[in-house]
């Protein structure tokens, strides 16, 4: 099974993810990670990749596609997997259509307003990757490793307002896309509520 995770950032797609990971043994690909990891790397995709990150626009689509057809080529997608902020633009849907068969798409509908709220409070562990937020978490090591937590470098005002109006404009077309496929949950309830609703769908699928 294949699943893609459709939302504005900071809509909870990398949180339903990690919970969906372990549920139906799916492998997370979220290209906004294989960026970051890239840029750790200073390989050259990383580079080119930080220009448009550090703004907030998204990674040209012939890049990040070549970079999401390496990472299917590793074994631990056999079983299937959750794509966490891919595809992004029409363009990239097409692509993807060609490369691999998408079952469901879910959407998370969260108000640009609580994401506002949620965006300078995120916090994400150095070396598992968990996903907290100050608002429910006030401590600087991961509860689940003891590593330090960090805050993305675009997670900060100026850059968080141009991605929603990149999301708007490039990737909210997508709804209408995937329209046969998609299953809309209202994001801005509890993350176990909104995992339990998918969860729930997922299975009679
Ligand atoms: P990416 O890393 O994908 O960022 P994003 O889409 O902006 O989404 P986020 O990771 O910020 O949010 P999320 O939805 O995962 O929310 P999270 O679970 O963390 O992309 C970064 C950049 O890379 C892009 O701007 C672009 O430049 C580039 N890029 C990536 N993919 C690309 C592509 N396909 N094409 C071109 N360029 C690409 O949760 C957020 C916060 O909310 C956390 O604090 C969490 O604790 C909290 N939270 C989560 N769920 C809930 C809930 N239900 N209730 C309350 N709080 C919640
Ligand atoms: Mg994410």
């Amino acid at each position: 099974m294949n699943i893609i995770l459709l939302g504005a950032p900071f809509s909870g797609k990398g949180t339903l993810a990690k919970k969906l990971n372990s549920e139906f043994n799916l492998v997370q690909i979220s290209t906004g990670d294989l960026f970051r990891e890239n840029i750790k790397n200073g390989t050259k995709v990383g580079l080119l990749a930080k220009q448009y990150m550090d703004k907030g626009e998204l990674v040209p689509d012939s890049v990040t596609v070549t970079m999401l057809e390496e990472r299917l080529k590793k074994n631990d997608c056999k079983n299937g997997v959750i794509f966490d902020g891919f595809p992004r633009t029409i363009e990239q849907a097409k692509m993807l259509d060609k490369i691999a068969k998408v079952d469901a798409v879910i959407e998370l509908d969260v108000p640009f307003d609580i994401i506002r709220r949620r965006c300078l409070g995120r916090r994400v562990c150095s070396k598992c990757g968990e996903i907290y937020n100050t608002s429910t978490y006030s401590k600087t090591t991961c509860a689940k490793c003891g590593s330090p937590l960090f805050q993305r470098d675009d997670d900060n005002l100026e850059t968080v307002n141009n991605r929603l109006e990149v999301y708007k404009k490039m990737t909210a077309p997508l709804i209408n896309f995937y329209t046969d496929r998609l299953f809309t949950v209202d994001g801005n309830q509890n993350p176990e509520i909104v995992f339990e609703s998918v969860k729930n769908f997922l299975k009679k699928e």
